[in-house]
């Protein structure tokens, strides 16, 4: 797997957040773990954090824009409704032969990519496929909203997936999805349902919204579920994971899996300081933070689960070659 990742320059400290709005800083830290998080510039848009990004991904895997035979872009933020971000960055990047197509499943978007990936490469349909997420939060928050604007952030990662030996690799994928929740994590003024007007913008509507404790307790709930599952379907035990790199929401939750699942906090990977919330792209984001940390190495198992909106969730094991 190549990685590659790309955040914007500008970082959006609590400190500078208690100046937008009645927040401060040890409230965020205390009850999310945040501490700044990166905002793109305002003619950045998903693609172009996507395309540094997927950059870095292909030299280290050695492989050509025009070797890549699909890419698949994990976004909720795209450029725009159509056509796809994939197609901008497929263009952009010199992917001639690649197939490109966006995939929408929140937070949870990198491991279900992941997991589409695979079945390509299993079918020997796909020789090479670029997974991005790439997320632009900042454009969708209301920034007077201090329950949701101090979550979330801006950034992309992305990997290239071949084929491996059997046994190294993906091992096991679980993708699930309650649709009777989709009302607790929106974006609801962006698509068919309701079209864009003037009234709906003065709604709000255009705004991410969310319940927060109640996306709190699923998230605690699915993220142990999730990984047993992946567990077995791998055919593994708790113990046989060298490291857990969960979705970068809330370090609470991070903490309360933990406990629940009785596994070492030093093994589950979190920078969510760093960047907040990225959606989609917070656990390739974090992937990277730990390959530089030189927390991973051949041959070591790592669980990587995400939740997010849909509701949705996801796991995954990967023997990492
Ligand atoms: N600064 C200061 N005070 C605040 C802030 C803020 N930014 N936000 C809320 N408060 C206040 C509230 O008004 C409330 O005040 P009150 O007691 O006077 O009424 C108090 O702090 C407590 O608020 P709660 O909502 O109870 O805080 P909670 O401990 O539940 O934390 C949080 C809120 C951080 C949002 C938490 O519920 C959470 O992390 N939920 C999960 C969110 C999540 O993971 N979302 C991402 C989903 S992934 C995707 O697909 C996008």
């Amino acid at each position: 797997m190549g990685v590659g990742t790309y955040v914007p320059e500008k970082i959006l400290t609590n400190k500078d957040l208690e100046q937008m709005i009645d927040t401060n800083d040890q409230w965020i830290r205390s009850r999310t773990g945040i501490k700044e998080r990166r905002i793109a510039a305002p003619e950045q848009a998903a693609s172009d954090l996507a395309i540094p990004a997927a950059v870095v991904a292909l030299k280290k895997a050695g492989v050509a824009p025009a070797e890549v035979d699909l890419i698949i872009v994990a976004t909720s933020t795209p450029d725009m409704c159509f056509p796809s971000t994939a197609c901008a960055i497929q263009h952009k990047l010199g992917c001639t032969k690649a197939g490109a197509f966006d995939l929408s499943a929140a937070c949870s978007g990198f491991v279900y990519a992941l997991s589409v990936a695979r079945q390509f490469i299993a079918t020997g349909t796909a020789k090479y496929v670029l997974v991005i997420a790439s997320e632009v939060f900042s454009r969708v928050l209301n920034w007077q909203d201090r329950e949701t604007c101090i979550l979330f952030g801006d950034g992309a990662g992305a990997v290239v997936l071949g084929a491996v030996a059997p046994g190294q690799g993906i091992i096991s994928a679980h993708l699930a999805a309650d649709g009777a929740g989709g009302h607790l994590l929106t974006l609801p003024g962006c698509g068919s349902r309701l079209p864009l007007t003037p009234d709906l913008m003065k709604q709000g509507l255009h705004y991410v919204t969310m319940e927060g404790k109640e996306v709190f307790k699923f998230a605690v709930r699915v993220m142990e579920t999730g990984a047993l599952k992946a567990l077995e379907l791998a055919g593994m035990e708790k113990d046989d994971l060298d490291l857990i790199i969960p979705h970068q929401a809330n370090s609470r939750i991070i903490e309360h899996v933990a406990k629940k699942l009785h596994f070492p906090l030093e093994k589950i990977m979190v920078n969510v300081d760093k960047y907040g919330n990225t959606s989609a792209a917070s656990i390739p984001l974090a992937l990277d933070d730990a390959l530089r940390q030189g927390r991973i190495k051949p041959g070591d198992n790592i669980l990587m689960i995400a939740f997010g909106g849909g509701l949705t969730w996801a796991a995954t094991i990967v023997k990492w070659v």
